[in-house]
């Protein structure tokens, strides 16, 4: 059996940014993580390039669409090489086994009546690649996106996606890990429980994308041909093994795709396996969504194409300029940033600082001293040689075999970062040992003849060599060079890696290690100017605000505006009028804020200001808030987050709906900026 592993294909209408590089360095990260077990992997990248923004990209570049998609899919692969990421099949979309792939399924639901052709009278926005319906669309802007929709109206062929709502919703429910993390589910069936309607597969042949076969007036619409790249790279229709008994190619199904949740309900959690049901293909065991990168509240939102994330060239450069690491150092740095950094199933905001001071604390700090402590002392006061009849403290080892659980936990649940939380807590741990021991002393006295102590240093430098060692195995999949240089210092130079190493008392007595050396010297210089974030491309000018009208209280109706990030100042909109005199502390503590974890959100009819707001806070409290932020937040993009609520406010109807709290949100000229931790913390935490 082969675990495989897909990322979504992206789009080729501009460079990679760390945001695709999230998506990519994850399934990176997974994938080597599954080989270390010793598990055949399949690990598949690629690019979407029949897309209409990518030939509007082209022309804008007034370069011939091909070579625009030749040069853009090598600058994919040229960035994730410069990752480390070891893809093993890169698919593009204009490739001929994929056009035959997506012809040939097409082919196949026409026979099986799934196809049918109609007019398709609506809306679609470019930027999305997604048809809307009349009720989605304000304004010529598709509501869910804020991307401009163009008005069409063509003769098209449909998929009777309506077919399988109850199909789909009896899958979900007979197949719970199929969606993931648990709380997209509920956005999922949400969608399908709104009334799921046939969808248009194709479009107008303006010179782009695959032919309809039979019909070269239209091409295939970009979302029906994208999701296909996954069965095509596996060989289907034609490669031998799909023909065997169970139908299914040797690859099939996929074990795990990931993608970014504005890609998972419509798309991956809907019409993929629909796709997959007509056919009677298997559908994959586990599609899971991370959350996004957003900088709202320090740079305003950041947009998918648009800019406000460095490319991860950038981002490597920035790192090699500050510490002074080699570019492979560096790239790794990036990835172990870029998973510990971001809050697997939640939106995370992106903070260059943060990201610079991550590196600090966690790689030239935490893991930089355990190595060049262990390496240091065993070179001064063992002559470099791993001493002999050793073994691990016994309670550094149950650490170890608990960090190694809990590591192999969260891999398995895709939470890349509690993975690392795991790892730091040996590392912490190990960084205290050699303070508690300290082998100086032990040193001393064994120079001065004390046999004990003499025993004591050997035991305790083993542990700390072992538990390097042990951490390098783990730290594997996320810094493949790294540890490599790590590694040759503890005397491992061509020793190979495999999940057998995650035992503790493995490192062999005699072997010889030194000379220290820093991986990941210290980062001096933390500060980061207009100049820096310009060229980082982090740094975007705003639009500037074109209405301004008056707010007054978030849980009522806001006036639409556009307004530019929160200042230090702004004022902190608690719903309630402002007092005019100062309150006391008492006052102010019978207030209760607490955070909550938004679950689930939805328009309410009606009422175009208001969302109505599934909020958990704390084990066995979850409650309704509707909230007057319609115009400045999507459902889609609220589930998931954290946010700060004020928990014992008499509840209160509205519209017929009862809300139980209010969000805490900045005022910017009446736009609704939402609070939230500045890491995640759990559910119902008071907030003082
Ligand atoms: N081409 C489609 C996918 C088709 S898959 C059959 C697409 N491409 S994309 O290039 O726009 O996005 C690809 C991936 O990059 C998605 O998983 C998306 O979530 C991720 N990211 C793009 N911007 C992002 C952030 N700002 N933050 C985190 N990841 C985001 O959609």
């Amino acid at each position: 059996m082969t675990y495989y592993i897909t990322t979504p294909i992206y789009y080729v209408n501009g460079l990679p940014h760390v945001g695709s590089a999230l998506t990519t360095v994850c399934c990176d990260v997974l994938a080597r993580y599954h080989r270390l077990k010793g598990e055949g992997t399949w690990f598949l990248t690629g690019t979407d390039e029949n897309a209409t923004k990518v030939f509007d990209a082209a022309e804008k570049a007034g370069v011939p669409p091909q070579e625009f998609v030749d040069q853009l899919a090598a600058s994919f692969r040229c960035s994730w090489d410069n990752l480390h990421v070891a893809y093993d099949d890169f698919i593009r979309t204009s490739e001929p086994r994929h056009v035959r792939a997506t012809q040939e399924f097409f082919t196949r639901l026409l026979d099986r009546d799934y196809v049918y052709l109609d007019t398709y009278e609506g809306w679609y926005s470019v930027s999305d690649e997604t048809f809307f319906l009349d009720d989605k669309v304000k304004d010529g802007i598709a509501i869910e996106s804020g991307k401009p929709v163009v008005r069409v109206q063509e003769q098209n062929y449909f998929f009777r996606l309506s077919a399988f709502s109850d199909r789909l919703l009896t899958y979900y429910e007979s197949h719970p890990s199929f969606l993931m993390p648990e709380h997209r589910r509920n956005e999922v069936v949400g969608f399908i429980n709104e009334g799921l309607r046939d969808m248009c597969i194709t479009r107008a042949n303006k010179g782009w994308g695959i032919e309809v076969p039979g019909d070269p007036t239209r091409v295939i619409y970009v979302w029906f041909d994208a999701l296909i790249n996954y069965l095509a790279a596996a060989g289907w229709p034609d490669d031998a093994e799909w023909s065997n008994d169970s139908g299914n190619g040797s690859l099939w199904p996929p074990d795990l795709q990931v993608m970014g949740k504005e890609i998972f309900v419509r798309f991956h959690a809907t019409l993929w396996p629909a796709m997959l049901m007509a056919l009677d293909l298997e559908l994959p065991k586990q599609v899971y969504a991370h959350g996004w990168w957003t900088a709202r509240g320090v740079l305003g939102k950041l947009g998918k194409s648009t800019g406000g994330l460095p490319t991860p060239e950038k981002f490597t450069e920035l790192l090699m300029q500050r510490s002074g690491i080699s570019q492979d150092i560096a790239a790794d740095a990036q990835r172990y940033i870029l998973c510990r950094e971001m809050n697997f199933g939640l939106d995370t905001d992106f903070s260059i600082e943060n990201c610079l001071r991550r590196y600090n604390t966690d790689l030239a700090n935490d893991l930089g001293n355990l190595l060049n402590r262990s390496v240091n002392m065993a070179v001064r006061y063992l002559n470099g040689i791993v001493p002999a009849g050793c073994r691990v403290d016994e309670e550094i080892a149950a650490l170890a075999e608990q960090v190694r659980l809990d590591y192999a936990n969260a891999m398995e649940d895709v939470r890349l970062n509690s993975a690392l939380e795991a790892v730091w807590r040996l590392v912490g741990r190990m960084n205290k040992y050699v303070d508690e021991r300290a082998p100086w002393t032990l040193a001393k006295l064994a120079a001065a003849g004390d046999a004990d102590a003499a025993n004591a240093l050997d035991s305790v430098l083993y542990t700390c060599l072992e538990a390097t060692r042990f951490t390098t195995v783990l730290l594997a999949p996320y810094m493949p060079c790294a540890i490599q240089d790590m590694r040759a210092q503890l005397g491992l130079a061509s020793s190979p890696i495999s999940w057998e190493g995650t035992k503790c008392g493995l490192l062999v007595s005699g072997s010889v290690v030194g000379p220290p050396l820093p991986v990941f010297p210290r980062i001096q210089n933390l500060s980061l100017g207009d100049e820096t974030l310009t060229w980082l491309g982090v740094l975007v000018p705003e639009p500037p605000p074109n209405v301004k009208e008056n707010h007054t209280n978030l849980e009522q109706s806001h006036s639409q505006s556009v307004g530019s990030a929160p200042k230090p100042g702004d004022l902190i909109d608690t719903g309630a009028a402002q007092p005019e005199l100062p309150i006391s502390i008492d006052d102010f503590m019978k207030v209760q804020l607490r955070v909550g974890d938004i679950l689930a959100a939805e328009p309410v009819a009606n009422a175009t200001k208001l969302l109505r707001l599934t909020v958990q806070v704390g084990e066995d409290d979850t409650r309704t808030i509707l909230a007057g932020i319609a115009e400045y937040y999507q459902p889609d993009e609220l589930v998931g987050r954290q946010v700060v609520i004020v928990a014992n406010l008499q509840p209160r109807k509205m519209r017929g709906i009862e809300s139980q709290g209010m969000l805490l949100a900045a005022d910017i000229d009446g736009r609704a900026i939402l609070l939230q931790p500045d890491s995640a913390v759990p559910s119902g935490s008071r907030v003082r």
